[in-house]
């Protein structure tokens, strides 16, 4: 759309930079922590690049004070971090440990001391062990009353500070990877029915988090994470168009319709009952989900690049072994899902070594599809740029990182011009941080940390790179100095 003049971001714009408790505390047990279902599963051999874990990670636990001040100096108005469930309840239910509280609320502390926002998540995929001994974990019923109970926990105890509140993290990602590609606890794959139950029991722990958060704080701000991939089609030939639609519902609606309306797709459904999947549901759920829907106040968008559909024809490719995990340009194969869609490369698009589209476009084709659907506003939680950093004297020179999100950071500004609602822009990630199946060589961080995909491989001494510099001004100017 032509506007003839940017109004650029609003006064308030919240410009940010994020992390996952699992990428970057480490501490994995110390202090009373609870072992959480990723502590276990990059143990099982071969499920990470390299054997690499989050054991020590980059020792965000300890060295926080330090982190934060580096966000202090660029000005940074809003971390966004995500609670460890497993710190604060070892066990998942029944006892809680102090000394997880206490961390978090020195996070929290640390922030506002230099009036950096604090942007929480509740799950950023480390499901507590022992809820999976227990239950099978996110597979019971039970989990949402669990959830439901820390999320209570976490509210009443930091909801006097806290009022940016993302309750899942990318709900499409960890189901889908955990229940059908085997590549996330639990290991699964294709276990469809599953997948979809899974996916209703998180829907019902966000909905009821969601109510639950307005009845103690109804001036805090709360959504969910969704990782958008919006779709092109491959050509204009009509069984193309159609599988992009069907590539639409099952994989980005399916979630932010239930986010936002409280409904699942109508089409759907109706693939579903043709497979003979049927979700179990209380007869009250329905109406919880409608809800909750109501009071939600934005979608969290993570957005990293777009996705091409194509008609995939019944004995075509599948979802499986597909992904480049090593960083070796071109070994992405093309995956889809037989008789509805397959998602070839876009010839039009550069890519990065992990062979993930660059295409800033799509950010602001992401937002305009999200206003025009839901007319929520957007949280920007995650946008940034996953590549093999060098150290050079000393120094880390990302002129690729800065290009990436310039680009990106051009056409939101283009979508706030118009009419879509942006809350906040946060850059993935602060530090560099363990890219869970990538080990720590894909790195995205704005500051270095000195370590490899060895445990104790490093000084973990932090390096601010070249693109942090360039976020600073960015801030500075809100914006306008890109
Ligand atoms: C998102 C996650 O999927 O993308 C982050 O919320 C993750 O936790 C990021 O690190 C980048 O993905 P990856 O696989 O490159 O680490």
């Amino acid at each position: 759309m032509y506007i003839k003049e940017s109004k650029g971001f609003p006064e308030d714009f919240l410009w940010g930079a994020a992390s996952a408790a699992y990428q970057v505390e480490g501490a994995y047990d110390e202090d009373g922590k609870g072992l959480s279902s990723w502590d276990a599963f990059v143990k099982i051999p071969g499920k990470t690049f390299k054997g690499t874990t989050g054991d020590v990670a980059v020792d965000h636990y300890h060295r926080y004070k330090e982190d934060v001040k580096l966000m202090a100096y660029i000005g940074l108005k809003t971390y966004r971090f995500s609670i460890s469930w497993s710190r604060i309840f070892p066990e998942g239910n029944g006892k809680l440990n102090e000394k997880g509280l206490q961390f978090y609320d020195d996070l929290i502390n640390e922030c506002i001391k230099y009036k950096i926002k604090p942007m929480v998540t509740l799950y950023h995929w480390d499901m507590p062990q022992s809820l999976i001994d227990q239950y099978g974990g996110w597979e019971s019923r039970q989990s949402v009353d669990d959830f439901v109970n820390y999320a209570k926990v976490c509210f009443s105890h930091y909801g006097d500070r806290v009022k940016h509140w993302i309750i899942m993290n990318e709900q499409n990602v960890f189901t889908s990877h955990g229940w059908m590609l085997g590549t996330h606890p639990p290991g699964k794959i294709n276990d469809l029915k599953m997948f979809y139950q899974v996916n209703h029991h998180v829907f019902m722990a966000h909905a009821y988090s969601v109510l639950a958060l307005k009845e103690m704080y109804d001036d805090a701000l709360v959504g969910s994470s969704f990782a958008f991939s919006p779709s092109y089609a491959l050509t204009n030939k009509p069984e193309d168009a159609l599988s992009k639609q069907d590539y639409d519902t099952l994989q980005s609606y399916y979630w932010m319709d239930v986010y936002a309306y409280g409904r699942y797709p109508r089409a759907a459904l109706s693939y579903l009952e043709s497979l003979n999947v049927k979700i179990e549901m209380e007869p009250w759920d329905e109406d919880i989900l409608k809800r909750s829907a109501l009071l939600v106040d934005f979608m969290g968008v993570n957005y990293y690049q777009t996705t091409t559909v194509a008609y995939n024809p019944p004995q075509g490719v599948n979802n499986l072994n597909g992904e480049n995990n090593s960083g070796k340009k071109g070994t992405k194969a093309v995956t889809g899902i037989p008789g509805l869609y397959m998602n070839p490369s876009n010839d039009f698009l550069d890519k990065t070594d992990w062979d993930w589209a660059i295409d800033p476009s799509g950010l602001r084709f992401a937002c305009r599809d999200i206003t025009s659907r839901y007319d929520l506003p957007i949280i920007i939680s995650e946008n940034g740029l996953g590549a093999f950093d060098k150290i050079e004297d000393g120094k880390i020179h990302d002129p690729y990182r800065v290009d990436y999100l310039r680009e990106h950071i051009k056409e939101l500004k283009k979508a706030c011009d118009e009419g879509c609602r942006i809350l906040s822009y946060c850059v993935w990630s602060f530090t560099d941080v363990l890219s869970w199946l990538n080990g720590y060589q894909k790195r995205y961080g704005l500051v270095y940390v000195d370590r490899n995909e060895e445990e104790n491989s490093g000084t973990l001494k932090r390096i601010p790179k070249y693109s942090y510099y360039w976020y600073k001004k960015v801030i500075e100017s809100n914006g306008e100095n890109l």
